[in-house]
């Protein structure tokens, strides 16, 4: 990049580098101070690249050749401050080059940190991995207080840690206990949680941010803490033995990032003391490392294919800009899933009409609408008076309300197709033509209901399966049937990306993509079980796997009865290999359905699950490693059948399905991702 310095007037006010068409930043001159604004063109969010790094080191320069009282960092963007690195170029660097780019970013950010003068970063909107980085090189920072502003070095969940200082500076500015919980977790916090913190020194409104910033270089600067106990050698090794026992119980070693991060940091702070330079050298060994490992390479594959899933058309040839956007929506039956899916439309600011047969299961439904709001509130995702206005976007009702002016209808009534054929074709005459008339079925046809008698436009019919929690679960199946109109599909998925969640169009099948695949390795751990091999054991092999939760121990979260019945219609469906073990139809026999009922592969009592027996182990009871290969092999080979028969287009989406839809450990790619299991590291 070879841009030219800027030509600074001393004691100009006017935009000394106007914003330009190639530009990602411009450079303002007001008062006697430097204002850099961040504003890549052609993009919402600014991101780094060696592009932005050059010309923030030319900015820098002109900066440092003119008397300045100090230089302000702002955004142009409505809700993005930097989001960090780009990873798309990032990606594609190895070894040295890979090298170049981290100690550039470490050198630039150094400039920022002994330029000279009171440097501030003027945080609104996200800032985030290098983004902070830069932030947190300057002497202070002030975040506007709205909900867009979040502030994290997400790195760790991409395999790698921050480079570019973050890993210096943060655990120096905060201490150290707290800088290992944003980094080793990688954890985003907004603009109040961050002044706790001490990570910003103000919280600001947003209208403000810029005034209060170029004023603050005019006040003395803040004194900072000194965090003695976590330079002391002893209380630091305490500090760095309890996050590695906590580290290694979460992540059973599968995931080497945090720990790389834990010691980089611990390092900088207790045995370097002020030798920045030492810990910065570290950074980027452990970054260069890192970056060629397994797991940072799928986790960053990961990243890309959800990034995919938000953009791709299902079928380019639909003129999507003349589509009608889904606002207007209703949601019939207000369960567990209807409730749900009702409380996650309106926390998108969509208006939802919540329907059930009587006031009590819609009062019963508004209850657990507005206890999911309460939770948001809890976890900091809104505030108490948005997640007021959100929740007086539900509309509760057990009357037949008019539905015609809705665009969408979600289905979340029983499991029973009878019930859904009725409510489909009552769906149909209280509806507009152009209503989509969606189910949230988990396990029946679509295409049954699409032929259903009085289901007068079957091309707007269409499945959208939504896991449990909704809340909590990312992924969306979009489930077509051959009548689904390709507008149909295309409205869907528009509307699940902006409720935030990832979608998947899948053919309709039993089971459809998620279920199905989960089904034979469920069933082949029932039979282990039933043959002897203890359920601890099998339930360790998949935790070293790197499931987040083992198979018999999902099994009594589902209800066995419910995997009996599934894997009974997916027999009629495929056959012998999802026969599930008698011993499953048994404890549905004697009432042991799993934790509803206090007992089925495990006691469930006060919170605490304990393994039951089922026979005696057999002599050649196979290791952890062999029992993870096979049911990760079952697995597998159920995804390529899927392949084989077109339910999806392409290997990398059930990869991503089964990532996001079963916690399917991401760090290994996904079960079509090649990767055979390691000797797992306890
Ligand atoms: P639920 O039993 O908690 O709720 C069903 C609700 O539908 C009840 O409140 C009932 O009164 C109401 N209902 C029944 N007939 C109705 C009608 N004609 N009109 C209006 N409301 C009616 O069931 P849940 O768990 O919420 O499941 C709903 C659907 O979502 C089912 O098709 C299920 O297979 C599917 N599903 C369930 C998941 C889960 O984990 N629970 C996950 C994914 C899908």
């Amino acid at each position: 990049m070879n841009t030219m310095p800027p030509v600074l007037k001393p004691g100009a006010t006017a935009p000394l580098r106007r914003p330009s068409a190639k530009r990602r930043l411009h450079l303002e001159l007001r008062d006697g101070a430097a204002v850099i604004v961040f504003d890549r063109p052609d993009k919402s969010v600014n991101v780094i690249d060696t592009a932005f790094l050059d010309e923030l080191e030319t900015a820098l320069r002109a900066v440092s050749r003119y008397e300045v009282k100090g230089l302000v960092f702002l955004s142009a963007k409505p809700s993005v401050f930097l989001a960090g690195a780009d990873l798309e170029s990032l990606g594609r660097l190895h070894g040295e080059a890979l090298e170049h780019v981290v100690t550039r970013g470490q050198n630039v950010f150094a400039k920022i940190a002994s330029l000279g003068v009171p440097t501030i970063a003027a945080i609104h909107g996200a800032c985030l991995g290098g983004g902070l980085e830069l932030a947190l090189a300057c002497d202070r920072r002030i975040a506007s207080d709205e909900a867009a502003t979040k502030l994290g070095l997400p790195e760790t969940q991409l395999g790698l840690l921050p480079a570019w200082g973050g890993s210096t500076r943060l655990p120096r500015l905060i201490g150290l206990p707290k800088a290992l919980d944003l980094i080793v977790n990688g954890k985003q916090v907004t603009a109040k949680h961050a002044r706790r913190l001490g990570l910003v020194d103000e919280v600001v409104p947003k209208e403000r941010l810029k005034a209060r910033a170029l004023a603050l270089l005019d006040e003395p600067a803040p004194k900072r803490k000194s965090f003695f106990l976590t330079k002391n050698p002893a209380s630091a090794a305490v500090i760095r033995f309890l996050t590695i026992r906590q580290l290694l119980a979460k992540t059973r070693g599968n995931y080497p990032a945090p720990l790389a991060a834990l010691e980089v940091a611990g390092r900088g702070t207790w045995v370097t003391g002020g030798n920045l330079d030492r810990s910065f050298a570290r950074e980027r060994e452990a970054f260069v490392r890192l970056a060629e490992t397994d797991a940072a390479r799928n986790l960053l594959r990961l990243f890309f294919l959800q990034e995919k899933a938000k953009h791709d058309r299902h079928d380019p040839s639909v003129d999507v800009k003349s589509l009608p956007r889904i606002e207007r929506t209703a949601v019939i039956g207000a369960g567990v899933m209807g409730a749900g899916i009702a409380q996650m439309i309106a926390s998108r600011d969509f208006p939802v009409v919540l329907a059930d047969l009587d006031p009590g299961p819609v009062a019963a439904g508004m209850k657990s609408v507005a206890a999911l709001f309460d939770e948001g509130v809890k976890r900091r995702v809104f505030t108490k008076h948005e997640a007021g206005r959100k929740l007086d976007l539900v509309s509760p009702t057990a009357d037949r309300v008019p539905l015609h002016r809705c665009d969408l209808v979600i289905e979340a009534a029983v499991e029973d197709l009878e019930v859904k054929k009725k409510i489909f074709a009552d769906l149909c005459a209280r509806t507009s033509p152009d209503t989509i008339l969606a189910t949230n079925t988990s396990a029946l046809s679509v295409t049954e209901l699409a032929k259903a008698e009085g289901i007068t436009q079957p091309q707007r019919v269409i499945g959208l399966h939504f896991f449990n929690p909704v809340s909590r679960m990312k992924l969306v199946e979009i489930v077509t049937t051959e009548f689904t109109a390709p507008e149909v599909v295309e409205r869907a998925l528009a509307f699940v990306r902006s409720l935030g969640k990832t979608p998947v169009v899948v053919k309709d099948s039993p089971g459809f993509l998620v279920n199905r695949i989960l089904m034979p390795y469920l069933i082949e751990a029932g039979r282990m079980a039933e043959s002897g091999v203890p359920v601890a054991t099998i339930d360790e092999a998949m935790l070293d796997f790197g499931m987040p939760m083992g198979p018999l121990r999902l099994l009594d979260e589902i209800g066995l009865d419910v995997a009996n019945h599934v894997a009974d219609t997916m027999v009629s469906a495929f056959g012998d290999r999802f026969e599930p073990p008698l011993l499953l139809a048994d404890l549905v026999r004697a009432g042991h359905l799993g934790k509803k009922s206090g007992r089925g592969f495990y006691l469930h009592d006060r919170g605490k699950a304990v393994p039951d027996t089922f026979a005696k182990a057999p002599r050649d009871l196979p290791d952890k490693t062999a029992i993870a290969n096979r049911l990760n092999e079952l697995m597998a080979g159920e995804s390529r059948r899927c392949l084989d028969e077109g339910i999806v287009r392409d290997a990398a989406m059930i990869d991503l399905a089964m990532i996001l839809g079963t916690g399917y450990a991401p760090f290994r790619g996904g079960p079509l991702h090649g990767t055979t299991p390691n000797e797992p590291h306890l």
